[in-house]
C-alpha cells in the first residue's frame, strides 16, 4: 500500500538521515526502485514529472502500475508516489488519480500568489491524507521544460509557506536540476542553515540530487535535508549500460534483441545508482 511520505520524513529529519525521491520513467525504472529499497530495507519516494506522467499515458495508468507491483513483488518497505513539481492543475489531478504525495512548485509566483495556492492545495491533499511539498526559490537548470536559475530562497518566505502547514519544503540553495556545470559554486550552506533556523522540524528537501558531492550531501543532511531528488544520474547509469550492451553487438547475438535482455543491464545500472544513494543518505534499515 502506498503512504503519505510525512511520517517517513519526519523519522528521517530526527533520524539525520535523508529518504531519496527515485524519478520513474517507466515499469524498469519502477520495478528497479522498488526492488533496491526492497532488498535494502529503505523507505522510498517514487518521483513522477508532469512530462513522465505524460509519457506513461498518465497518472491512473503510474497509480495502478505502481499498487500492482507493491502486491505482486511483496514490498513491504514504505512507498509514497510523489507528483514532481507539479502545477496547479496538476496537483488535483494526482490527488484524484491516487498518488500519495504531491509537490505544488509555485515558485515562479508571487510569494502572495504562492502562498494563496499552497493553501488551497495544502487543505485538499490532507483531506485525502496525501503529504505536500512546497517550493521557495527556483531550482535551477533545465527539467520538463521547467527552467529555473539556481536561486537561493528567502528564509522569511520558506517560514511563510511552512506555516501553511505542508508537510515538507524545497528552498533553494544554490542547487540545480542535471549535471553541474564546472564553475558551479556549490551549495550554499549559509541559506540551507537559515532556513532551517526558521523553519525548526519541517524536513527539507534537496531537489537535484545527480552530481552533488558526498560530503555537501552529509552536510546538507546535518542541516536539516531529509528528502533528496535524483534523476539524471538513474538515466545517465541506464544509457552508459545499454550503449555498452549494443557496442558489444550482444543485441545481435542469438535472442539479444529481446526487450528483456536489451533492457537489463540499465536496469542492473538503475539498481546499483538507487543502492549507492541509498548508503549515502543513510536511509538502508530504515523501513
Ligand atoms: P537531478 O535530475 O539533477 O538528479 O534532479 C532531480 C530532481 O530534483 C527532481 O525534482
Amino acid at each position: 500500500m502506498l503512504v503519505s511520505a510525512a511520517e517517513m520524513l519526519k523519522k528521517a529529519k530526527a533520524g539525520h538521515y535523508a529518504v531519496g525521491q527515485f524519478n520513474i520513467n517507466n515499469l524498469e525504472w519502477t520495478k528497479a526502485v522498488l526492488q533496491t529499497a526492497q532488498e535494502l530495507n529503505s523507505p522510498v519516494i517514487l518521483g513522477v514529472s508532469e512530462g513522465a506522467g505524460k509519457y506513461m499515458t498518465g497518472y491512473t495508468t503510474i497509480v495502478g502500475m505502481v499498487n500492482g507491483m507493491i502486491k505482486e513483488m511483496n514490498i513491504t518497505v514504505p512507498v509514497a508516489l510523489h507528483l514532481d513539481h507539479g502545477s496547479y492543475e496538476h496537483c488535483y489531478k494526482c490527488i484524484e488519480a491516487g498518488f500519495s504525495s504531491i509537490m505544488f512548485d509555485g515558485s515562479h509566483y508571487s510569494i502572495e500568489e504562492n502562498v494563496a495556492k499552497t493553501t488551497e492545495l495544502v487543505a485538499a491533499a490532507h483531506a485525502k491524507g496525501i503529504s505536500i511539498e512546497a517550493e521557495v526559490g527556483s531550482i535551477g537548470g533545465e527539467e520538463d521544460g521547467v527552467i529555473g536559475m539556481g536561486e537561493c530562497a528567502d528564509p522569511n518566505e520558506c517560514k511563510q509557506i511552512a506555516d501553511l502547514g505542508v508537510d515538507f519544503l524545497a528552498a533553494g540553495i544554490g542547487n540545480i536540476h542535471g549535471k553541474y556545470p564546472a564553475n558551479w559554486k556549490g551549495l550554499s550552506f549559509e541559506t540551507l542553515d537559515a532556513v532551517q533556523q526558521l523553519t525548526g522540524d519541517m524536513p527539507l528537501v534537496l531537489h537535484g540530487g545527480t552530481g552533488i558531492p558526498t560530503d555537501m550531501i552529509k552536510k546538507a543532511i546535518t542541516l536539516g535535508v531529509a528528502k533528496i531528488n535524483v534523476n539524471t544520474e538513474c538515466q545517465l547509469s541506464f544509457a552508459a549500460a545499454t550503449r555498452k550492451y549494443v557496442e558489444a553487438g550482444k543485441d545481435l547475438e542469438g535472442k539479444g534483441f529481446d526487450p528483456r535482455k536489451l533492457l537489463a543491464p540499465g536496469f542492473d545500472a538503475i539498481k546499483a545508482t538507487v543502492k549507492e544513494k541509498m548508503e549515502i543518505f543513510g536511509s538502508v534499515n530504515q523501513a
